[in-house]
């Protein structure tokens, strides 16, 4: 079976109810990225950004995966996929994909403020333990926070994510503006004569000359779109 790569984004998730980061009325415009996403605004305020997380898990109960999640795991017929995701929900995983690579972390995770990194300390949270609190600790003692990576962060993900990439038979982009390195650097890695598609209902600027086939229409449409492009 071929490699099927797929780099996913906000958008993947946009159908299913939740906020981008970017579009209008994105998460950004309504929590200032720098208290919420950086070391530095944990550091200043924990249980701001502790708070801010708890919500975003919460939220995890009240959605469902959408068409689009739902038809990608359903690739797995007929390719060997590999779903890189910007994505810290687990709709991935939810509607059936069986080979998840999360690059910025997962929300139903917590690890060490300590030692964020350390698999020692990283570890699910059960449904009913999702509100995490001032106080909690991780195992190493430290106060326990989301398991995100933030901006400024290290992405230990991403040689994981490299090393699918290179063998990609075919590459596809769903629902990224692009913009945050080093996952929008994905691209560079994708083999000679591979073919690239991005689905985004939006314009893209993909900084890259490399060609790209475009799907102008949201995840549902655009992953139905994709399999019969793929099958002809
Ligand atoms: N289907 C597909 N794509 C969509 C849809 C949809 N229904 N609706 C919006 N989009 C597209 C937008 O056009 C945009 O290109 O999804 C993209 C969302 O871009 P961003 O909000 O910038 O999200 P993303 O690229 O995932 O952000 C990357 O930035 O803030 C950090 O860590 C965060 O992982 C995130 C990273």
């Amino acid at each position: 079976m071929k490699n099927l790569v797929v780099l996913t984004g906000a958008g993947m998730s946009a159908e299913s109810g939740i906020s981008t980061f970017r579009d209008a009325g994105g998460l950004w415009e309504r929590y200032p990225v720098e208290q919420v996403a950086t070391p530095e605004g944990y550091a200043a305020n924990p249980e701001l950004v502790i708070n801010f997380y708890n919500e975003r898990r919460k939220q995890l109960l009240d959605v469902r995966p959408n068409r689009g999640h739902e038809l990608l795991a359903g690739m797995e017929g007929s390719f060997n996929v590999t779903v890189i995701t910007q994505n810290v929900d687990n709709l991935h995983e939810r509607a059936g994909s069986s080979h998840v690579i999360h690059l910025h972390g997962e929300l139903t995770k917590v690890t060490s403020s300590r030692h964020p990194n350390d698999p020692r300390y990283i570890r699910e949270l059960r449904p009913d333990e999702y509100e995490v609190k001032m106080g909690d600790k991780a195992a190493d003692g430290s106060q326990l926070r989301p398991f995100i990576v933030w901006f400024g962060e290290p992405v230990p993900m991403i040689e994981t994510a490299i090393g699918f990439v290179r063998k990609a038979d075919v590459f596809v982009i769903i629902g990224t503006s692009l913009n945050v390195y080093p996952a929008a650097g994905l691209l560079y890695y994708v083999p000679e004569g591979v073919p690239v598609y991005l689905i985004d209902p939006n314009e893209v600027s993909v900084a890259s000359a490399r060609k790209v086939t475009v799907i102008r229409k949201g995840a549902s449409e655009g992953v139905a779109e994709l399999k019969k492009m793929l099958s002809e």
